[in-house]
């Protein structure tokens, strides 16, 4: 059976950090209102010259030398992104070329905050069916870009960077002891598309927009629907969620992570956590969080990790893998 192994991961943070009692300097907010509601303390603003496409390339260089794979091998390249640099061609497209790649395909999967898991999901369908051999599975964010910055509800919460997986098709034996992506579930509910969005678009306003959520009906949702989506990909892969050693959620806001850790019984130390100097970055925060989870030592090679995510759509997912 056909996996598609995550041989290398690697990441890119804009220089700029903004903390708390900077953004207090713009909008009235306060460090201690942002800590004790979301968990964040700071995160990185892309500067001029900074954008998704660098931040992307910057990312999938890293985990092309992790892998050990040359951008050559590469003949698959998703970028999940709801901030793209063009409204097109895909910020994929302009990875290829600035990898200096000229095979494969390359394409861009719009999710939002779910973005990455939809990206990987779609790349190891792909890998399995045969159509594609080496994928590089980017999330890449410039959420600084579509805030609003006189709105205190959204502009404390998002920062920007981008996160890459090296996926590579290897044989497996078809059991959970397998290298690789062994489920994975999507869903969507379009009902609750306008309870976060972006206010402009290419087709109705023709402007980009700023982001706009009611946070409120966001939390109240993500709680159960992340719970339940986890649920069925650890009962579908035969697992109990003591199994997992790590889960590698999107990073929204800490007292979501915790909810969710609450109703299903994770330990809060099998948890990465890096909303804490990341802020929310998307489609950008699961690989961001899992790289520097390898790069610190706790993520290691055939461990259980568990990704998830929820957001704008609203869209959700898990992902269970073997590193
Ligand atoms: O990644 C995609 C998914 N996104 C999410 O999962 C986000 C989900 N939502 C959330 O994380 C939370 O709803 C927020 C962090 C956005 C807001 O936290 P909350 O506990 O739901 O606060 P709230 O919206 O109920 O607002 C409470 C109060 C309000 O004042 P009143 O009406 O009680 O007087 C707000 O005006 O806090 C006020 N407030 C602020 N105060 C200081 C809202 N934003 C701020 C702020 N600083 N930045």
């Amino acid at each position: 059976m056909l996996r598609s192994v995550i041989l290398g991961v690697g990441s890119s943070l804009p220089a700029r950090v903004m903390t708390n009692s900077d953004i207090s300097k713009i909008v009235d907010t306060s460090h201690e209102w942002i800590v004790e509601r979301t968990g964040i303390h700071a995160r990185h603003i892309a500067g001029e010259g900074e954008t998704t496409r660098s931040l992307a390339v910057d990312a999938a260089k890293k985990a092309l030398v992790s892998a050990g794979v040359a951008a050559s091998e590469i003949d698959l390249i998703i970028v999940a992104t709801s901030t793209p640099d063009k409204t097109f061609p895909a910020t994929a497209t302009m990875v290829q070329n600035d990898l200096g790649i000229v095979q494969g395909a390359a394409f861009d999967v719009q999710a939002v905050c779910s973005g990455f898991v939809y990206a990987l999901t779609t790349a190891d369908a792909l890998i399995r069916s045969g159509q594609a051999t080496a994928a590089l599975v980017i999330g890449a964010e410039t959420f600084s870009r579509i805030l609003d910055w006189n709105d205190r509800t959204t502009c404390v919460l998002f920062g920007d960077g981008a996160g890459a997986f090296v996926l590579k098709a290897a044989e497996g034996n078809g059991t959970n002891d397998d290298r690789g992506i062994l489920a994975s579930k999507l869903r969507s509910d379009g009902r609750y598309h306008d309870k976060l969005y972006v206010d402009g678009g290419p087709s109705t306003t023709k402007t980009v927009g700023f982001l706009r959520m009611e946070g409120r009906e966001v939390f109240k949702h993500a709680v159960a629907n992340i719970a339940s989506v986890i649920d069925q990909v650890i009962v579908e892969a035969g697992i109990c969620v003591s199994d997992v050693d790590w889960f590698v959620p999107h990073q929204a806001n800490r007292r979501i992570l915790d909810g969710v850790a609450k109703k299903l019984g994770i330990d809060e130390n099998r948890i990465v956590i890096t909303l804490d100097h990341h802020g929310n970055t998307s489609a950008a925060s699961i690989p961001l969080a899992f790289d520097e989870a390898v790069r610190d030592g706790r993520i290691q090679k055939g461990q259980l990790v568990l990704l998830e995510a929820m957001g704008g759509g609203f869209t959700w997912g898990a992902i269970l893998a073997r590193y």
